[in-house]
């Protein structure tokens, strides 16, 4: 299976930016098979971007895209105008969840609109502070997984890839923390004992499972290790291109 290395860009870079950005990191990007590398722009980029992107040497995602394909739905960019432009979606972020009120009935139509349209869904699940600190964290990864994976069918479920980020965790929350390995491997095995209940234990071990969470270049070897952990996600470190590189190189590094 490939280590994934995602850059989350959230609200960051004009099209120019983002492109002289790629124009950088595709000279300096080396050609790693098993690495997946992957940014995910603002939404106006990415049609540009994919232009100029090198398919061969790493993929674009979105940040987000609407469940139904067209309609009356103002602001929306559906999952069919993201198809042929985007290879992976990201669904459910903490900040569409609790920033945007998105709930896992959405964000499970969400996931079925991408897969439809042939873009693989990063399904993003997390407790908050509070729900770690009442030991509810089970709980909430278990809803939060099951509902967004409600109208996946058995043969698609490996069209998706979950990402394990706490919200407390996140650099740009107020007071975040850095998760320690053990508390990731938990929440990871929790994550895919949930998978193996509804679509069987192989499935649980195969669906690819990121960790998102103030990832950075001192930190990554060790979250890249933890057992069941198949990539980063990234939000702050994906933005300056030489801890992004570092990131990449490190998830080579502990492949080999
Ligand atoms: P961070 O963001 O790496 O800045 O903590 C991660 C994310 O929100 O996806």
């Amino acid at each position: 299976m490939k280590t994934y290395v995602v850059g989350n860009w959230k609200l960051n870079f004009n099209v120019g930016e983002a492109s002289i950005y790629l124009h950088k990191l595709l000279k300096k990007l080396p050609n790693y098979r098993d690495v997946e590398v992957v940014i995910a722009p603002s939404t106006i980029a990415l049609q540009p971007l994919s232009l100029q992107v090198d398919r061969h040497k790493m993929k674009l995602a979105a940040q987000n895209g609407f469940y139904r394909d067209y309609g009356a739905f103002t602001g929306e960019t559906s999952m069919s105008q993201l198809r042929g432009i985007v290879d992976y979606v990201i669904v459910g972020h903490s900040e569409r969840r609790y920033v945007m009120g998105e709930n896992d009935k959405m964000i499970a139509k969400k996931v079925a609109a991408a897969v439809r349209n042939r873009i693989t869904p990063i399904l993003c699940v997390g407790e908050t502070e509070n729900e770690r600190a009442f030991g509810e964290t089970a709980d909430v990864i278990r809803d939060q997984v099951l509902g967004g994976l409600s109208e996946v069918s058995e043969e698609d479920i490996d069209k998706v890839i979950i990402a394990y980020e706490p919200v407390w965790a996140i650099s740009s929350v107020k007071g975040a923390k850095l998760a320690t390995p053990d508390e990731v491997a938990t929440v990871v095995g929790l994550v895919r004992a949930t998978i193996s209940e509804v679509y069987g234990a192989e499935t649980g071990e195969r669906v690819p499972v990121l960790f998102g969470g103030s990832v950075n270049p001192s930190n990554a070897g060790a979250y890249l290790t933890v057992p069941g952990v198949n990539g980063v996600l990234m939000g702050g470190s994906s933005l300056i291109l030489s801890e992004f590189i570092d990131i990449i190189d490190t998830a080579k590094r502990v492949r080999a």
